[in-house]
């Protein structure tokens, strides 16, 4: 087997301690610009298979590809393969052989075939958790050979056959390789918020593709808030008649929906957020909440008061007919009933409701919580579902073969497992927080040296990750969601030891580019945006600068932006400067890799310093343009003023780094702390958006600070003079 790359040699472990966070961030600026033509040839595969062995020589990819299905065969099967080859003739421009009803002309000789596909069963027709869904795969240059026991597996395998798609000069082949994969995790997810800001089925089914793409099968859907129930209810309609402001799937359109999500080996786990986060419920039904009403659909964002009454008998005869219809509509085993953020307000005013605890011993809002889950539970197994809920639900008297959803720490899952429960992980995947991609990768469900029993392991399910809504649209939820979903999906397939950062990211740039072909929109959405902010009359010149300047800016991280914004609400267009930035801003990786080759060389270079020369000249004159032309002109730009200050701050800051570097020159006492505070001033949040090339500046600045000792210094000791300089700003990003 290959080595993945040369980063490898870099590998270290990390556990969100401050020290290491140092260690681990300087050395991803050195390896990042070292990897580029290392590994340039190796093909973008994400997920990582768990067993890649390359060969020789290739399988060249024509028009004459055919493919013969040699075992198990089925719609869904020819389907997927169907799907897979017009990804694959999209891709190349070829044209495989059609039969005159549109179908792909499949081959009846097996020895003949370019792909023999090999399935042994169907598998469940509508997945299940623990699906077996692994495949192998060998690619010689005579023929490529798929098998696998189900088709979910032969699905999986068809996405990584795509991603090994490559061509040169010669044309588009296949490498020889031979692949044995499955996943680590049975439970992969991505849940999507279609509640705060409705989220329609063009969106979910191009992020149900999505999906598929990197091997996620599981699409939870969150699918009541505070802000809107979004699902129809025939027995309960003031529900979603009262609740949504008319947006809510059908019963009809949900079944397409799961239809989509069944064919592409995606299960479909919904979630009714009960007994808080309710304000939607009762608005149609207020009796049912825990003080009087009348209640309106909540349009603010946070946490809220209103909260059913698990006193009222009404309450269970509501949640047995809605639960009993969502339990028919939807196939999974699994229903999810959120159990989050009770605030107790409503319990604590009501003395109805705190006699009712006393009087039943329940000891307090937690006991009585507890008994409400216990009653939810016993409608749910009456209609053969099992119970999930966040993080709240833990208690003693939960029912056994719930499973615990741990998104507010690390011992969320350590909790849950002990006592017996399975566990799934969403804190650390919290991707509407828009922290950098290499956080939410190295996050693992089990990580290597976990002080879990084996017992409590096995209790680990998977992962999902988490796209809140209160900060997007269908327009910008994919540039949310994509591409850092595609770096947890492989941490939650592929084996333990896959983490290298750097290669990550390589690959990720090339998945990146693959999911936008099968329709997502997390890239393709800016231009129009940009557009739309910078008005009419924008000269070319101005748009290029404009791009230049959101692709270096980032969202606020963790939850910021609510205190940045916080007069938004649900009616708010998501249509400013903040929703034009990217988490993880690759522009920024890679001025911070500049910069490190920069200052961890042995000594002082023109030539090596001269790109970032050029950019921090670029960054000046993309702000000039900006803060003289279109950003005084548009309306719109005018919030993005402090920005373009900062970005001009942040550019002189890095040129006269480099003079002074250039000068061979100390400066006086006192010039590092002065630059040091320039740089964190350019380094605050305006609008809701930050510029994350501070702490690269400040290593540069350092540099120059103290560019006497590097001549006396070893490597690893100037590095280590450097990081101990920049220190104070390099902190450890919490998890919420
Ligand atoms: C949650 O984020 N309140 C589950």
């Amino acid at each position: 087997m290959l080595p993945t790359n040369f980063s490898a040699m870099f590998n270290f472990e990390f556990h969100f301690c401050p020290r290491l966070y140092r260690l681990f961030f300087v050395s991803l600026l050195l390896v990042s610009s070292l990897t580029v033509f290392a590994s340039v040839s190796l093909p973008g595969l994400m997920p990582v298979p768990a067993e890649v062995h390359y060969g020789t020589g290739r399988f060249a990819f024509t028009p004459a590809w055919q493919v013969a299905i040699s075992g198990h065969d089925d719609p869904r099967l020819r389907a997927a393969l169907a799907r897979m080859l017009r990804r694959a003739e999209e891709r190349t421009g070829l044209t495989f052989a059609h039969l005159a009803d549109g179908e792909y002309s499949f081959s009846a000789n097996v020895t003949g075939a370019s792909l023999v596909v090999d399935c042994v069963a169907s598998g469940a027709a509508v997945p299940v958790l623990g699906d077996d869904e692994s495949y192998t795969l060998e690619v010689t240059p005579a023929q490529v050979i798929l098998h696998a026991p189900t088709v979910l597996g032969a699905m999986h395998g068809f996405e990584t056959l795509l991603q090994l798609l490559q061509s040169d000069a010669t044309g588009w082949f296949l490498p020889a390789v031979s692949i044995k994969d499955q996943p680590r995790f049975a439970w992969r997810g991505l849940m999507i918020d279609v509640a705060r800001h409705w989220q329609p089925m063009d969106v979910v089914k191009r992020n149900l593709d999505g999906m598929a793409l990197v091997k996620l099968n599981v699409l939870h859907l969150h699918l009541t808030e505070d802000q809107g129930i979004r699902i129809e209810s025939k027995k309960f309609p003031r529900l979603h008649q009262l609740g949504s402001d008319g947006h809510f799937f059908t019963q009809e359109e949900m079944r397409e929906l799961i239809a989509y999500a069944t064919a592409r080996g995606i299960r479909v786990v919904p979630e009714f957020d009960i007994p808080g986060h309710a304000t939607s419920w009762v608005v149609g039904y207020p009796e049912l909440a825990s003080a009087p009403g009348p209640y309106a659909i909540e349009r603010k964002w946070g946490v809220f008061d209103p909260v059913l009454d698990p006193t009222n008998p009404k309450v269970y005869e509501l949640l047995a007919g809605f639960l009993g219809e969502m339990a028919a509509l939807f196939p999974d085993a699994y229903i999810h009933i959120g159990g989050d953020e009770n605030n107790g307000v409503q319990w604590n005013a009501n003395p109805a409701i705190q006699t009712y605890i006393r009087e039943r011993n329940l000891k307090d809002n937690a006991g009585l919580h507890a008994e409400f889950n216990m009653r939810v539970h016993a409608i749910l197994a009456k209609n053969g579902k099992q119970l999930i809920g966040w993080d709240e639900i833990l208690h003693p008297d939960l029912p056994a073969g719930s499973v615990i959803h741990s998104w507010r720490g690390p011992e969320g899952i350590a909790d849950a497992t002990k006592r017996g429960y399975a566990s799934i992980l969403s804190n650390g995947y919290y991707i509407d927080l828009c922290y950098p991609t290499w956080e939410h990768y190295l996050n693992d469900p089990v990580p290597a040296g976990a002080n879990l029993s084996p017992e409590q392991q096995q209790h680990v399910l998977g992962g999902e990750a988490t796209m809140w809504a209160e900060w997007v649209t269908p327009e910008t939820i994919d540039s949310r969601i994509w591409p850092r979903t595609a770096a947890i999906a492989e941490r939650l397939w592929s084996p333990r030891d896959v983490r290298d950062v750097s290669d990550m990211y390589r690959r990720l740039a090339v998945v990146s580019r693959r999911l936008e072909e099968a329709g997502l929109r997390h890239e393709s959405y800016l231009d129009p945006a940009l557009r739309r902010l910078a008005g009419d009359d924008a000269k070319l010149e101005e748009m290029a600068a404009l791009r230049s300047f959101v692709d270096l800016l980032e969202p606020v991280k963790k939850y910021r932006r609510g205190g940045q914004q916080p007069a938004a609400n649900q009616f708010t267009p998501l249509t400013g400067l903040v929703d034009c930035t990217r988490p993880d801003s690759a522009a920024a990786r890679a001025f911070a890799s500049q910069v490190d080759v920069v200052v961890f060389a042995q000594s002082w270079s023109e030539l090596n310093a001269r790109p970032l020369a050029q950019t921090v000249l670029a960054w000046k004159s993309t702000a000039a343009i900006l803060t003289n032309g279109l950003a005084a002109r548009s309306p719109r730009l005018q919030e993005s003023l402090p920005e373009l200050q900062n970005l001009t701050a942040a550019s002189e800051v890095g040129q006269e780094a480099l003079q002074v570097l250039a000068s061979g020159q100390v400066p006086a006492a006192g010039w590092m702390p002065v630059q040091f505070a320039k740089l964190e001033r350019a380094g605050e949040a305006h609008v809701a958006v930050e510029l994350p090339v501070i702490v690269a500046l400040k290593l540069l600045v350092a540099a120059a600070a103290a560019q006497d000792q590097r001549a006396q210094l070893s490597a690893e000791a100037w590095k280590q003079h450097l990081l101990s300089l920049v220190t104070p700003i390099v902190k450890p990003v919490a998890t919420p």
